[in-house]
């Protein structure tokens, strides 16, 4: 088939609305049918994108033939009914992260998705980020050396979720990411949080993620901070690199800076050479993530191409998360990470 892909979108809320501007604007989609459960949403949203039809019942996303797929922003408690309506129904579906609250749900989505081969991408939308993808590149080409350990913040005073607690509300955006950088799956998780605001929901979290050759990884995210950060610093034994995504501008610093060995020694002292050097800001040409993200699904939707974050890169974050999960309610006590094909 050619032509735009004919959408559904439900969910307008704070993120969903930048959806519906995304695919509303981009000429490879036609929203056809716009859906929130809030009349006043709709009225909002009405206002704003003029000659989106909108709805308050998704059933009538379902029921018309002509949507190709289904974009669903809705809270993450409602992403496995919905996304599974929507399979059943016969569309393709983008879901936002996380991708559901449950792994024994999470794959039997996937496992529908794929049944009735029906696309199934997920928001991870870090794996988009013009910065990551730069990042990527340069690691591939060896440019930090052997990856040490990774750490990453996702800190601000913002909203404050009541269902889902800070780690599986950020952080699924810092594991999607550390693991298409790094290209491997951690062992083994560790992970503490705390509950200051809402019973047994954590607005603080912070996760290790520990891999079968040494790396680790560390996530710290809140939404009761009063710091607002996006950064995540990469040590490598050539080089290291912060990536400031709080920055307008210039979100790359790479640091020549590393420990060298030498050959002629008289005690560790001299083995051990500390190297500084310069410190670069490479231009990385922008571009809005969530374009591309939007992008990246309609492409998979007309060429049946596997997203880059399938339902399969969900499944290996909620396992992650589940993993974390069980860690902080036992005090941080190390658990296995159930590997996901
Ligand atoms: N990728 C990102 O950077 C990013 C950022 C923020 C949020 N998100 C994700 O986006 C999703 C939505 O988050 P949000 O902040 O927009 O939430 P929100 O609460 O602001 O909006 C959710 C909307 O869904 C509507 N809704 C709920 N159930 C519905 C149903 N059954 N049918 C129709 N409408 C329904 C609500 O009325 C509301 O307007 C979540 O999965 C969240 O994790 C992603």
């Amino acid at each position: 088939m050619t032509g735009p892909v004919e959408i559904g979108q439900v969910g307008l809320g704070a993120w969903g609305k930048n959806l519906l501007r995304n695919f509303h604007a981009i000429n490879q989609s036609r929203v056809r049918l716009a859906c929130d459960a809030n009349d006043e949403t709709c009225a909002k949203v009405s206002n704003m994108f003029q000659g989106v039809n909108l709805t308050t019942k998704y059933d009538d996303i379902l029921n018309d033939d002509k949507i190709e797929a289904v974009v669903i922003a809705t809270p993450p408690a409602m992403h496995y009914k919905l996304a599974m309506q929507a399979i059943e129904a016969g569309k393709d579906v983008f879901v936002e992260k996380p991708l559901v609250l449950d792994l024994s749900e999470g794959k039997k989505l996937v496992e529908a998705a794929e049944k009735n081969e029906k696309i199934l991408m997920v928001g991870h939308i870090m794996v988009y980020h013009p910065v990551s993808l730069f990042l990527k590149k340069y690691i591939e080409k060896d440019e930090l050396g052997e990856i040490y350990y990774l750490y990453a913040s996702r800190i601000n005073l913002g909203k404050v979720r009541d269902i889902e607690n800070s780690l599986w509300s950020f952080a699924p955006h810092d594991i999607s990411l550390i693991m298409f950088l790094l290209e491997k799956f951690p062992q083994r998780v560790t992970a503490t949080g705390a509950d200051y605001l809402q019973k047994d929901i954590e607005d603080v979290s912070f996760m290790t993620m520990h891999f079968a050759d040494k790396t680790m990884a560390h996530v710290h995210v809140s939404w009761l901070d009063p710091h607002k950060e996006r950064k995540l610093t990469i040590v490598g034994s050539k080089k290291m690199v912060v990536f400031d995504d709080s920055r307008a501008t210039e979100k790359v610093w790479l640091y020549d800076k590393g420990v060298d060995t030498k050959l002629d020694y008289s005690t560790y002292g001299e083995y051990l050479n500390l190297r500084v050097g310069d410190i670069t800001l490479p231009h990385v040409p922008g571009g809005e993530p969530l374009r591309s993200e939007c992008t990246h699904f309609l492409e998979c939707v007309r060429t049946r191409v596997t997203p880059r974050s399938d339902g399969r890169d969900g499944l290996r974050v909620l396992s992650v998360l589940q993993a974390a999960q069980d860690s902080l309610k036992q005090g941080g006590t190390p658990v296995d990470v159930n590997p996901i094909d």
